[in-house]
């Protein structure tokens, strides 16, 4: 599950208009899980459901406060994600939530830190290094644990 979403970023929590907060929050946080509750079950007993997150979602990373509307709704998905794993707890497929680095996209931008090359062929290693364990992740593209 990929697809996601950001408002402006120069908008605060505190202006935000009430739209486009549902508009992030619906994308970013109840989307990918109606995605995962819809077809978990069609993916192979030891397969992996991998997630887009963000960094961004790590409510102890976040120390500057900065892109709050989009941080808030990766914190989302990573709760909703752990509700998800927490009601499948004897499940054995791999759960994924996954930061890619800042990269180089439409949402990136192009000041961002990693080409797509450099975040993704590592992002995917990392996925498939952790192909046949159970439980749930929250890893970045270099395979390291993000705390929540
Ligand atoms: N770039 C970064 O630095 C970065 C960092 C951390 C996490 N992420 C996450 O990585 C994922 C991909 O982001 P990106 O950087 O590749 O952004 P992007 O270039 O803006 O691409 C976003 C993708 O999501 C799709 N999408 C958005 N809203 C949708 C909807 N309602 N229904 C179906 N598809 C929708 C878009 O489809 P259309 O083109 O058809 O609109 C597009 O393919 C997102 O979840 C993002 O939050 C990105």
């Amino acid at each position: 599950m990929n697809a996601g979403v950001k408002n402006d970023d120069r908008e605060t929590i505190a202006d935000v208009s009430t739209e486009e907060f549902v508009r992030v929050m619906v994308t970013n946080s109840l989307s990918p899980l109606r995605v995962v509750e819809a077809f978990h079950d069609l993916v192979k007993p030891r397969g992996t459901i991998g997630v887009m997150s963000s960094g961004q979602g790590s409510v102890t990373n976040n120390v500057n406060g900065n892109y709050e509307v989009y941080r808030g709704s990766k914190a989302a998905l990573n709760m909703f994600m752990r509700s998800f794993a927490a009601r499948h707890a004897n499940d054995p497929r791999t759960l994924l939530l996954m930061a890619p680095g800042w990269v180089r996209t439409d949402m990136g931008g192009p000041e961002a830190s990693l080409s797509i090359e450099e975040s993704i062929p590592n992002l995917l290693d990392t996925m498939e290094a952790y192909e046949g364990r159970s439980g749930l992740y929250y890893l970045d593209y270099l395979g390291r644990v993000v705390p929540w």
